[in-house]
């Protein structure tokens, strides 16, 4: 008979985060939802699910080359957030009660990429205020990360794909995270993480370049095109409706964590 794993203080926080009971020995895994982060779960609640825990996941494979990086934009951050405020670039600007930057300290060792904004946060000027923003930052505070912190080693900076809500929350088509792409590499440079958490298939997408399905991008480390390392995982509405999926979630954070840890 096998022993339970010994989890670390760390992991347990994010298991606690994530709604992630302990269990053993392991029972089957669910077959795999394709992700799809929108519309926002009506509730507000971050459901516990009662799912069986995996050891920790293996150690990073080695990176592949970094590509150079695509830029245009040479703002600072002031100028970068007055010229998405008043972006009129893709339709999606018709729609908008406002654009949503982001939010967070720049410089930041973290940054997080989402989707796109949704109701709550076309209304607020904040990227992630809704449902899946609570679910957010608790996963960020079991990392040991605030939006709003002061400390620098806490520090993370969010923003998303394309700054203006779509329709009814739809996901954003190719000319619209084209046309926001700039911003969003503009932002990378200027808050300079060590490491960015992508956040669904979305901007998995418009950050690597890749249609995979976000079940095959999960669980390894990828590089930019500037060459930081990016961990992408499931998107957190996505996660209020597949709560099962957290245990999978909790691994690419402690993937994430643990590969920050090792950089210089
Ligand atoms: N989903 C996202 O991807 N971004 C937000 O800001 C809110 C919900």
């Amino acid at each position: 008979m096998s022993t339970p794993p010994r989890w670390t203080d760390r992991q347990l926080a994010l298991l606690a985060a994530l709604g992630v009971r302990d269990w053993w020995p392991l029972p089957p895994t669910a077959p795999e939802a394709e992700p799809q982060p929108k519309p926002e779960p009506q509730s507000e609640a971050v459901a516990a699910p009662a799912e069986a825990v995996r050891p920790p996941p293996p150690p990073a494979p080695a990176l592949p080359q970094a590509e150079p990086a695509p830029l245009a934009l040479t703002l600072d951050a002031e100028g970068l957030n007055a010229a998405i405020r008043a972006c009129r670039a893709c339709g999606l600007c018709e729609g908008r009660r406002q654009a949503v930057p982001g939010v967070g300290a720049l410089p930041a060792p973290w940054m997080v990429v989402g989707e796109a904004p949704g109701e709550q946060e076309d209304a607020q000027g904040e990227p992630f205020v809704g449902p899946a923003g609570q679910l957010l930052d608790a996963m960020l505070a079991a990392m040991g990360l605030d939006r709003r912190a002061t400390e620098p080693a806490k520090q993370v900076y969010i923003a998303n794909a394309v700054k203006c809500r779509p329709p009814r929350n739809r996901a954003p088509e190719a000319d619209e995270l084209a046309a926001c792409r700039p911003y969003l590499w503009r932002q990378i440079e200027l808050v300079n993480p060590r490491l960015v958490l992508v956040f669904g298939k979305v901007a998995a997408q418009t950050l690597l370049g890749t249609d995979e399905a976000l079940g095959k991008l999960r669980g390894r480390v990828h590089r930019l095109p500037d060459g930081r390392p990016a961990v992408v995982t499931y998107h957190p509405a996505y996660l209020l409706r597949q709560p099962q999926d957290k245990l999978k979630a909790w691994e690419d954070l402690c993937l994430a964590l643990d590969t920050a840890e090792a950089l210089p």
